[in-house]
């Protein structure tokens, strides 16, 4: 036998475009950040739904299933939520790379983070959406609990209380939460990530 057909065409690993092709869609990855309570969550979960009740495969990564396990053990200094942003990021690119659409939903509180994220994963195939609600708002709404207890001094690095939010320069997309109702603002969001996606 000669070794000239032991890499017969089946061997050959599928890559991104034979998975997009399989799923007929464009794998991408959609960045929301903004403050806890914001809406991240309520809207990265909503959209997920609507695209895959459209016959899209989604992944959806957010603190739930990101903080409690891979991230398990990385806090809120600001070494730990690099860490977390660049771990988070580098599992999107992995996602994306093996055809899916990528929801993530982190606060990413700085721009340094945002464009971490947006290096890893390229800036073709990301979209920086951000998710926007006063501080006041969010903790109005407090959700969780948690404005309460870092208004009691119980969070020490608390974003946007002890611990830094910087509102984006420039973004692909801004959702207004504290203007839009969560229906309009999936809209918003649904209506923007249409185009990049590909077609059914
Ligand atoms: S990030 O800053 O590293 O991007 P991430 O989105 O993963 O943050 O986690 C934020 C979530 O962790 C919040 O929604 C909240 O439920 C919880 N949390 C616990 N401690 C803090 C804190 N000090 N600051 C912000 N969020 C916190």
């Amino acid at each position: 036998m000669t070794t000239d057909n032991i890499h017969p065409e089946f061997s050959r690993m599928l890559n991104r475009e034979d998975k997009e092709d399989l799923l007929k869609q464009s794998a991408k990855v959609f960045w929301l950040y903004g403050l806890s309570g914001s809406g991240k969550s309520t809207l990265a979960n909503a959209l997920e739904r609507k695209l895959s009740e459209k016959g899209y495969y989604t992944v959806l990564l957010d603190g739930d299933n990101i903080r409690s396990g891979l991230n398990k053990g990385l806090g809120f200094s600001d070494e730990d939520r690099l860490e977390n942003i660049r771990r988070i990021a580098e599992v999107a690119k992995l996602f994306m790379n093996n055809g899916a659409i990528v929801i993530t939903s982190f606060i990413t509180p700085t721009c340094n983070l945002r464009e971490l994220a947006k290096s890893t994963i390229g800036e073709a195939d990301f979209s920086e959406i951000y998710i926007k609600c006063s501080f006041e708002k969010c903790e109005d709404r407090d959700v969780k609990g948690l404005y309460a207890k870092a208004k009691k001094g119980e969070i020490p690095q608390f974003t946007g209380k002890g611990s830094s939010f910087e509102e984006p320069q420039t973004t692909d997309l801004t959702v207004d939460t504290e203007q839009e109702s969560i229906e309009k603002s999936l809209e918003i969001l649904s209506e923007f990530v249409y185009p990049k996606i590909g077609k059914q």
